[in-house]
């Protein structure tokens, strides 16, 4: 199994790049998880002629490429920052490359809400028509007061939340499969639906 992890922003110290660190270390051996940035980024603007910029191509291609997509996010203004959006935006503009990815949405906080609004508000964000990824149902791994929750080697601290990451990573690798078996079972029902137009067709 191998997931793409998103670092929802673009500021040097955060937290939930360390989430996300901590993450691809503690679950090495097991699976393969890339921590990827999206602060080199442009700023989405809806293009004049079809090129898509390099690094905007680059992340499409990383989230086909993966089995699955955790996302981190932190909570500004009660949302998702900007940077974010502007990606996700991009995204949905060029590739659509999250319709049908098994998302997992996790966030980190200074304060005490660990990013629950910003997560729920990328999970409607994700359900767009445009967007359309297959987000974990029933999840959510909310790190609050993040700045204390890592010691100097990078390692989460807090043991329950340790176990409640290993319990929300279990969940999502089943999801990842389940959701890769329906989809099989998407394309057949497609060409089911194809196949008996063609007998309409023929009537
Ligand atoms: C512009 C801005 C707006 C913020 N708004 C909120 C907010 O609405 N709710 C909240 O809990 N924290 C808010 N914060 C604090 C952030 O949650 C905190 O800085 C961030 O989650 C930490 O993530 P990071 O360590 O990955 O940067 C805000 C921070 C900034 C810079």
């Amino acid at each position: 199994m191998k997931y793409l992890a998103i670092v929802g922003t673009n500021s040097d110290v955060s937290t939930n790049r360390m989430l996300l660190q901590f993450m691809q270390k503690h679950f090495t051996g097991e699976y393969e998880i890339e921590v990827y940035e999206i602060k080199d980024l442009p700023a989405f603007m809806e293009p004049e002629d079809s090129d898509v910029p390099e690094k905007v191509a680059e992340l499409s291609d990383k989230i086909l490429k993966a089995d699955g997509v955790i996302i981190a996010t932190p909570e500004y203004d009660h949302a998702i920052p900007a940077v974010l959006k502007s990606a996700l935006e991009w995204v949905s503009y060029t590739s659509q490359a999250l319709t049908d990815k098994p998302v997992l949405i996790v966030g980190a906080s200074h304060g005490i809400l660990g990013s629950s609004r910003a997560q729920a508000h990328l999970r409607q964000i994700l359900d767009s028509p445009e967007l359309a990824a297959r987000i974990m149902p029933s999840s959510e791994f909310l790190l609050e007061r993040s700045q204390g929750a890592f010691d100097s080697s990078g390692n989460l601290i807090y043991s329950d939340k340790v176990t409640e990451l290993d319990e929300i990573f279990r969940e999502f690798v089943l999801f990842t499969n389940i959701t890769s078996k329906l989809l099989e079972e998407k394309v057949v029902n497609k060409k089911v639906n194809e196949y008996a137009w063609q007998e309409d067709k023929d009537q």
